[in-house]
């Protein structure tokens, strides 16, 4: 089982690598990175998050009969039309904030045999797709905040940590 990294971890922070090689070990990856996130109940996972710094995440919606994989994801258009929703990260457990982002987007990705892929995507499907593809440029889902909201969930991430421990 693959563990997910949690803020503080320099993984989460760093550039990933566009995957050129779709070799057998990209399901496999795929399939283990689908298993964690649905352990955690999440509906979204990136490469960072489990320590591998390549162009990959996973999104799994409730309503969806299976998970989706976006491999060397572009997004082509963004509305401008904007909405604030609420977002958590597996990577920052307990936390949640609303965050502004475009409603529609356009994405272009590939499969894991490397098939490309473009669709049209709005309401959670495309939230949860920019969340994801910005953790493979190392942004999370707080820097998008403004500082006094970020300053406060991390005051409250740190307080919930020790309270752990
Ligand atoms: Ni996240």
């Amino acid at each position: 089982m693959l563990d997910i990294l949690t803020l503080g971890d320099e993984f989460l922070r760093e550039k990933t690598e566009r995957i050129k090689d779709f070799g057998p070990e990209i399901p496999v990856l795929a399939d283990a990175m689908v298993e964690a996130m649905q352990g955690e109940r999440g509906i979204g996972l990136a490469g960072p998050q489990v320590g591998v710094l390549k162009r990959i995440f996973v999104v799994d919606l409730p309503e969806e009969k299976s998970a989706r994989v976006f491999i060397n994801p572009e997004i082509l258009e963004t509305s401008q039309e904007l909405a604030s929703y609420e977002e958590g990260c597996l990577s920052i457990p307990g936390m949640y904030a609303n965050v502004i982002r475009p409603v529609y987007i356009t994405v272009q990705a590939q499969d894991v045999e490397g098939k490309p892929f473009t669709i049209k995507a709005d309401g959670l499907l495309a939230r949860v797709i920019q969340h994801e593809n910005d953790h493979l440029q190392g942004v999370l889902f707080i820097d998008r905040l403004t500082e006094e909201k970020r300053e406060k969930i991390l005051k409250e991430y740190e307080k919930r940590g020790k309270r752990k421990k």
